[in-house]
Parts: C-alpha cells; sequence; structure tokens
C-alpha cells in the first residue's frame, strides 16, 4: 500500500543522508573516504550520485530509524534490516560497505547497493526485491542521465555502477547500468520508450562481449540501433578511463564503436585463420546468416559486395546462398 511505500522511500532518504555525512565528514568515514579517493572518486561525484558510508555496526539503522518512528517489520520489509531467525530481533544488513543510493525513474530512492572496501565476498551487496524495489526494473543512473539521453539522442549502456561514475567525471552524462544482471525486458522497453540510438560499453573480457551479444539482439529486438564500444582484454570502462584518461575513453572506445553488424564480423572471426578454407566457408556462411535477418535491402547489398570483394567471390553465388537463408527465416 502507498502509505507504506512513501514510508520505505523515507526511511531510505533518511538513512542515506546519514551514511553521505559518515563519509564526507567523519572520522568513522575515513577510511571509506581514502578508499574512493584510491580509486579517482571526486567530492563532486560523491556528491552527485549521493554516496555514503554504512558503519561497522550491527544496529546502527536499526536505532536510527526506529528512533524517528519506523517500525522494524517495515524496515525489514524494506530490506534495510534482517530478522535473525524467529526471534523477532533484527540486525543491520549494511555494515562497513560503501553505499550507493539506487533510484528508481522518477528519482525515488528505493534501494541501496554496498560495496565492500576493497576486497571481500560479495563484492556488492543489494536490497532484496521489496514492493519498491524490482531490480529487472531499474536502471541505474536513469533519472539523472535523461534529460542528457533525450539531448544526445542516445544513451551509453554500461555493466557496473562504477563504469557509469567514471563516464559521468569523464564529461559522458548520458550513461546507465543494469544491477549487475542480464538487461531484462523491461529494461530494454523503458530505454527504448526514451531513445532509438543504444551505445553498449561492457567490460573487456569474454563474458562481458557474451553479454555485449545477448543485450544487442535485446534491445535490437525493441527496435534500438546498436552500437557496441569495446575495450582492451581485462579492462572495464572505469579502469580504462583511469589509466587512459576521459579524451581517449571517448576518442578510442567510444568513438571507435562498432554497429551491430561490423561488431559481429569481428567477433565471428576473432581467432580465426580465414586462410583455412573450411574455416573460411564457415565464417561466410555465419555472415550471410547474420546478413539474411538485415530488413534494409541497401544493408544487404553493402555486406554482400564487402563479403564479395573480401574473398573474391561472385554477387551471384553470395545471393544464391543468402536465398537459402532466407528461406529458413520465413
Ligand atoms: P568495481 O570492482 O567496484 O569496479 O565494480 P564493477 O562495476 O567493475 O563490478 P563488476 O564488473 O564485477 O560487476 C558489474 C556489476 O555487477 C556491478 O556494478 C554490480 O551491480 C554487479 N555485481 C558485481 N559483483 C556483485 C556481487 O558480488 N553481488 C551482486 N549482487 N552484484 C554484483
Ligand atoms: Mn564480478
Ligand atoms: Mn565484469
Ligand atoms: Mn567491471
Ligand atoms: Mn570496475
Amino acid at each position: 500500500n502507498s502509505s507504506e511505500k512513501s514510508q520505505m522511500t523515507n526511511a531510505h532518504m533518511l538513512l542515506q543522508k546519514f551514511y553521505h555525512h559518515l563519509l564526507l565528514n567523519t572520522k568513522e568515514g575515513q577510511h571509506a573516504y581514502d578508499y574512493l579517493t584510491s580509486r579517482d572518486f571526486t567530492d563532486d561525484t560523491i556528491k552527485k550520485f549521493g554516496i555514503g558510508y554504512s558503519l561497522n555496526s550491527w544496529d546502527f539503522a536499526l536505532k536510527f530509524l526506529t528512533k524517528r518512528g519506523f517500525k522494524e517489520s517495515l524496515l525489514e520489509k524494506a530490506g534495510l534490516l534482517i530478522e535473525k531467525e524467529e526471534k523477532f530481533e533484527y540486525f543491520d544488513r549494511f555494515r562497513d560497505r560503501i553505499m550507493f543510493p539506487i533510484y528508481d525513474h522518477k528519482g525515488n530512492l528505493i534501494a541501496f547497493s554496498g560495496r565492500v572496501l576493497g576486497k571481500g565476498e560479495p563484492k556488492y551487496l543489494n536490497s532484496p526485491e521489496t514492493i519498491i524495489f524490482n531490480k529487472s526494473q531499474v536502471l541505474y543512473n536513469f533519472h539523472q542521465a535523461r534529460s542528457h539521453i533525450r539531448k544526445e539522442q542516445k544513451v551509453i549502456l554500461f555493466e557496473g555502477f562504477a563504469d557509469v561514475i567514471a563516464a559521468d567525471r569523464a564529461g559522458v552524462f548520458h550513461s546507465i547500468a543494469t544491477m549487475g544482471t542480464s538487461l531484462t525486458d523491461d529494461q530494454a522497453r523503458i530505454i527504448r520508450r526514451n531513445v532509438e540510438n543504444v551505445t553498449i560499453c561492457y567490460d573487456g573480457d569474454n563474458a562481458g562481449v557474451e553479454a555485449a551479444f545477448r543485450a544487442a539482439n535485446l534491445l535490437t529486438k525493441h527496435g534500438c540501433t546498436i552500437r557496441i564500444a569495446t575495450l582492451p582484454d581485462g579492462l572495464d570502462p572505469d579502469d580504462y578511463i583511469r589509466k587512459k584518461g576521459p579524451e581517449s575513453f571517448k576518442d578510442d572506445v567510444l568513438g571507435a564503436s562498432l554497429t551491430f553488424m561490423a561488431f559481429k564480423l569481428k567477433y565471428f572471426r576473432k581467432g580465426k585463420d580465414l586462410n583455412d578454407e573450411g574455416v573460411k566457408m564457415n565464417y561466410i556462411d555465419s555472415v550471410l546468416q547474420e546478413i539474411s535477418y538485415l530488413h534494409n535491402a541497401v544493408e544487404r547489398d553493402h555486406y554482400l559486395r564487402q563479403l564479395s570483394s573480401e574473398f573474391s567471390l561472385s554477387l551471384e553465388a553470395l545471393k544464391e546462398q543468402l536465398q537459402k537463408f532466407s528461406k529458413k527465416n520465413s
């Protein structure tokens, strides 16, 4: 019910303000602040993203919020407290973590994600699903990025919060991320409602490439036009920006993004010896398969000609082969 929901967001807002204060202004928060500084977080970004620090205590949030009139059972339902087995006793979910507030697209504070300082498991601890937090519908930073997305007519989709924050620091404000899970139908729908052009910029590892492929397919299905920006192996966007700087990120990563088709071609031939006849034939088949999915005749023609000239094949032969794939699709 709606009064319960607003109490839950209110509890989050009070706590967020205090976490933020602890991080910026207190001795208890100093090591957390130092950790963020070592990762190049600035005061401006800490403020813009409302980042905070949760004390190393089992009952700080519990006392802080119950003193202000919130019921323990409500706070448990909001994901802020955890109930001990059958005991009607509660303790804080978030302890000794960097706290990232999570907002819905209207800017309501609905959850937290807490990062451990340095190494430890889990690296990020999220609020559980609640009546105000549905992970599959949330896009990190969407509420702040929205006006920039509209203005730029595009959005950059990242894997992690840290990437969004680093991009923002680099002046790339139209940046969002999922909550660490694969992009969902709901999220794709929300994106498409606001913008057509999506640049996917996931981590430069195999998992990132696979996830970019899946996200691109899903967004294409929803009517988006995709570009994919790839990173050197082992780096994520945040690592890259810290190592090579904002200008290189904008020019050499975002500026060098590929269309989905070009990304597929690069991906299909990665690590393959196209001098080998069998490998080459397989590659040509995969490309024709992809061409057969294209709706635009001009695009189809473009890629057929590219194949034709690269492998010295006649356009007629390629078109004939393409027919077979097109039949299979229908
Ligand atoms: P940093 O190590 O702080 O730079 O984070 P990252 O953004 O590089 O994290 P990573 O690439 O490992 O994961 C991307 C996203 O997945 C994160 O932003 C989180 O949303 C999510 N994620 C990562 N680790 C965990 C975890 O241990 N638990 C949960 N629930 N989510 C995680
Ligand atoms: Mn991880
Ligand atoms: Mn990763
Ligand atoms: Mn990462
Ligand atoms: Mn990272």
